[in-house]
This record gives structure tokens, sequence and C-alpha cells, in this order.
């Protein structure tokens, strides 16, 4: 049997990302927590509630897990609702929290990655029109400005907003986020705003810290045409490929914001990313469907033969992750993995699923393309958004009702490649033989 491993470069950044909302519990002052309460949003009626009480002060125990396992970063997020709870009012002792929080990773060995928007924002944004309102660049450009002049001495890598193509998708055009709207106007207008908020809060951040390094985290979702043969499958992956996956980082890059029939220049948003974050999880088949002009014309489904997580959410399509950093190349920046991960309460495919798309990073890295970390989706079960606490994500199960937490096996993988920084074929035995032959032919 071969022995072989598959070394990451030095100083690779290996770690874990949780967002707000998610973990934090009681963000009574966000849209999030209000669309809760609105009977039907949220799968079982679920509700976030206490999540996985970092507000409490939980995230202490979680970070010492996520170091104990080597772990050498973590992504986290800033709640703008906790920061600033009315227009005219921000709160220090929330600043201090979250302060206290950078400082904890630090003195734990691990690399602070902060996101400043992760889907969540403060109900009085939302009332005053949210995201479609102009005023909302300014608004975001000032909150960024206080978190990190609040953080500056902890942190140096930021996130400004959290996967633009998905909260507008979600947002404004399927209407299945708050704030449920389905208008392609407001869909165009909170792009172009995000798209200027991110800019603006991209120069606040480099006039106080000029070492920052900031991004956006990009959700990258692969599409193959479902009858390769077809032109008209081919036709609407491309546009699909090209309207979800390169309207963000395009606009960013050369400061054109090119929609299906709009094309706008925005000049000051040009070159305004340090590196390009990428969230990847799975690849879908494409097919046209003139039943669906607000979809583009497409419906999507997974290859029939490929493995599933646990409530279908996820197809494991590892080389897609190979294939979203071969895109990502063309903006010329340096990558980080935001986020990969599969929802799996039994811990049936994580190990396997990690493997597999790790090891595809390590294909990248091979050909020296620039990949810095490799985050991992998730530190601990959280709360998943409309599909409330019915998928599971974390490396450490929780249980809502008690708040404990129980290790699950891929956590114990997961900590070997960190320590070795890299996969090795003992691992690959160990945790996933079935793959071993297609790793190591
Ligand atoms: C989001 C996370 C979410 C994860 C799994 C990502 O797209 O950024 O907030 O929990 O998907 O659904």
């Amino acid at each position: 049997m071969p022995h072989a491993t598959f070394h990451f470069p030095r100083n690779f950044l290996w770690g874990s990302a949780t967002s707000s909302h998610q973990v934090e519990g009681n963000n009574t002052n966000n849209t999030w927590w209000a669309w809760e309460q609105q009977p039907g949003r949220i799968l079982n009626g679920d509700k976030s509630g206490l999540a996985c009480d970092w507000w409490g002060g939980r995230w202490r125990e979680d970070f010492d897990r996520a170091a104990e396992s080597n772990q050498n970063t973590h992504r986290m997020s800033i709640e703008w609702s906790r920061i600033q709870p009315e227009p005219d009012r921000w709160d220090e002792d929330a600043l201090d929290n979250y302060r206290e929080m950078a400082r904890g990773l630090h003195a734990r060995n691990m690399t602070p990655l902060i996101t400043l928007h992760h889907y969540s924002d403060p109900l009085w944004l939302a009332e005053a029109g949210g995201w479609e309102e102009s005023d909302v660049v300014n608004r975001f450009e000032t909150y960024a400005r206080k978190v990190v002049d609040a953080l500056r001495e902890y942190a140096t890598l930021w996130i400004t907003i959290n996967e633009p193509n998905l909260y507008v998708l979600f947002g404004y055009l399927m209407g299945t986020w708050p704030p449920g709207k389905t208008q392609v106007r407001s869909l165009i207008k909170v792009t172009e705003n995000m798209l200027r908020a991110h800019a603006a809060a991209y120069h606040a951040i480099h006039d106080i810290q000029p070492a920052a390094k900031v991004g956006v985290a990009h959700h990258y979702r692969s599409a193959r045409p479902a009858k390769p043969w077809f032109p008209l499958d081919r036709l609407a992956t491309a546009l699909q490929s090209g309207t979800l996956n390169d309207t963000f980082p395009r606009a960013l890059k050369n400061g054109r914001l090119i929609l299906p029939l709009i094309s706008k220049r925005i000049p000051e948003v040009a070159n305004t990313q340090d590196f390009l974050g990428i969230n990847y999880y799975t690849r879908e088949l494409v097919a046209f469907d003139p039943l669906k002009p607000n979809m583009l014309f497409t419906h999507q489904y997974f290859r029939p033969d490929v493995e599933l997580s646990e409530n279908k959410w996820i197809a494991n399509e590892p080389d897609g992750l190979f294939e979203a950093l071969g895109w990502a190349r063309k903006f010329n920046l340096p990558i980080i993995i935001t986020e990969n991960g599969i929802e799996d309460s039994q811990d049936i495919l994580r190990s396997q699923y990690m493997l597999q798309h790790i090891h595809q990073v390590w294909r990248a890295v091979n050909f020296n393309w620039p990949v810095l970390g490799y985050v991992w989706w998730s530190l601990i079960d959280n709360f998943e958004w409309e599909r409330g606490w019915t998928q599971r994500y974390g490396l450490w199960e929780l249980d809502c009702g008690t708040q404990a937490r129980r290790k699950r096996p891929s956590v114990d993988l997961y900590a070997e490649i960190c320590r070795e920084n890299g996969i090795s074929s003992d691992m690959v035995q160990q945790y996933a033989p079935k793959i071993f032959d297609l790793m190591f032919p």
C-alpha cells in the first residue's frame, strides 16, 4: 500500500468558521430574529434562541476546542445590531466583548479572520429601507470604522460581507430570507449598494490599518449543463454561473456591474479586494426551464449517482472546489477558502468530504496557486437560517437543550490535518478507507 503525504505550504491557515447570529444567541435586535418570529418562515418553526450561547461566554470553551484541535485561525463575525443598537447609539460594552473574543483568539495562537456582515442587519436599518437605500453605504462604512478601530490591535484580516450573492438572491428574488422580497429592481439596487458599501469599508479599513487585508467571502457554486449536448442547457448554465459567481468579484476588480440586461460602471469599487474568499459546498446540474423566468430560465438538480448529505442539501463534488480555485485565479489575488463543509449529524460522510476537498486544495497549491488557508464550516452546530436546527455542520455536536458539546469523530481527523499541515495516506486509511485508492492510485 502506498505511503505518502500531501504537504501544504508553511504558515498555511487552518481553521473553522462561525457567524454571530448563528452562534451568539439572543440577537433580538436584528432582522433574522424578527423573521424567526413570523410563522412559516423557518423549518419546523425553529428559533435561534440561545444558539450556542456565545454571548453568554461559551465562545471561550469553543475557542479552547478549536485550539486544542490544532486550528491556527478562526473566522468569526460581528453583529452590527449589537455594536449599533440604534442609529445614534454605539454600545461600547458590546465592542469590549468582541475585543475580548479577538484577544481570546490571540491568546490561543489563532489568527482572527473577522467578518463585518454575515446576513443579519439591525432592525433600525431595515426599518429605514435597509440595503435598498443609498445611505446604507455611509452607515456601513461608519460601522466598519468603529469595529476596526476597536479591534485593530488584534486583527488584520477582514471580510466585509459574507456571500452578497446569496443575500440578494434569497432576500430579494426568492423571498425566503428577510426582507422577503421578490423584486428584481430591489435586487439590483441592493447589489449596487453592497458593492459601494464594501468599497467604502475597504478604504476606511486601510485608513485605520494600512497593513490590513480586506476581502469578501464569495459563494461559488459549480454548475454543469444537465444535457451537455443541448445548447439551451449550456446557455442556461453559463448565464447562471456568470450571474451568481462572477457579478460581485468582477465588479470589485473592474468597476463594472453586469447583470442580465444591465451593465453599469461604478469605477470607485474597482480594485477593492486584497484577497478573495471562497465559500464552496457543492455543484449542481442546470437545465433550461422556460417556466422559470425569474430564475433566469433554469432549474437545478444534483447528479443522479452522487453522494448526498443527510438532508440532500449538498452533493459531494470535490473537484468543484478545484474548479472554484481555478476560476478565482483570474482575479489575480491571494485566495482563502473561507467556508467548506457538509451537514451530517451522524458524521457519516464528513471525514471523507473533508479529505477529498482538502485534497483538491492541495492540487491547487501544488500548482503554486496562491491559496493561503482553508476554513471549515463550522466549528460547532449552529442555527442554519431558514433551515433552523435541521442541518448540522459542526465539528462539534451541540445539544440545544443542555448546551452540551460532543466531539464528532471528524474532529480527530481535522486535528491531525492541521497538525501535520497536510493529508497523509495513514489518515485516509484510518478515516475514509473507501476513498484510499481514489486518493492514492
Ligand atoms: C453560509 C453559512 C451557512 C452555511 C451552511 C453558507 O453559505 O455562509 O452561514 O451556515 O452556508 O448552510
